[in-house]
């Protein structure tokens, strides 16, 4: 029996978490993420072409995942090149248990709008987002480092028609995010009722 009082507090009590909170070095059951990642795939798409492609980065694939990140940037950086960004983009990755590189496959047998893939893929992130926390661990999406640069999507098993959304960072919390706010519901919501 589900009640609905519990989807109310993981969906507002659900934080992003940085790879500085993680525990560092612990390793979360591959079986939890295949568990987070079946319920990505349950997430709306229309046109049931489930436009999502993950690529699952953990153990010594973080240490790949970093190579490839820092010496993309480096090649392609030119005089914007700066040291620390390389060595974030070395950096990071092996703070986290797992790392989920978010690919959006587009749709092309159906008249399906772009953006609609991209939504569809959006809708799984938020699928994992609260899977997550559901298990009691800690991650986060970001679109920083590589994400829109153009060549990186192939290392991913992406194509040209196809995007790169970003990265999603899981791993044990070392330290909780603080409680969040959001703005009164009177600001984002308008009621027709006549
Ligand atoms: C599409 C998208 C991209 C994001 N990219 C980043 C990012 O590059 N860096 C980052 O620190 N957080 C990123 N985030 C996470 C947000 O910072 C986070 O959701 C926001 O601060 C609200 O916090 P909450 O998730 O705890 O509610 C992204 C979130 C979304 C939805």
């Amino acid at each position: 029996m589900m009640h609905p009082e519990w989807f109310n507090e993981l969906a507002r009590t659900r934080r992003s978490v940085f790879p500085d909170q993680f525990v560092a070095g612990k390793k979360v059951d591959d079986k939890i993420i295949k568990e987070i990642l079946t319920n990505a795939t349950w997430a709306p798409n229309h046109g049931k072409a489930e436009p999502w492609l993950f690529t699952v980065f953990t153990g010594a694939g973080l240490q790949k995942l970093a190579d490839f990140q820092s010496e993309l940037y480096k090649e392609e950086a030119g005089n914007e090149f700066a040291e620390a960004k390389y060595v974030k983009l070395q950096q990071q990755p092996l703070k986290a248990s797992h790392i989920i590189a978010i690919g959006m496959k587009r749709t092309t047998k159906k008249n399906i709008p772009e953006i609609e893939d991209i939504e569809a893929v959006a809708c799984a992130v938020q699928n994992i987002y609260l899977s997550v926390s559901a298990y009691g661990l800690g991650g986060y999406w970001t679109t920083g480092g590589v994400t829109y640069m153009e060549n990186a999507r192939y290392f991913f098993g992406l194509e040209e028609q196809d995007k790169l959304l970003g990265f999603f960072y899981i791993g044990e919390i070392a330290i909780p995010s603080p409680a969040a706010k959001r703005m009164p519901l009177e600001e984002k919501v308008k009621w027709i009722t006549a």
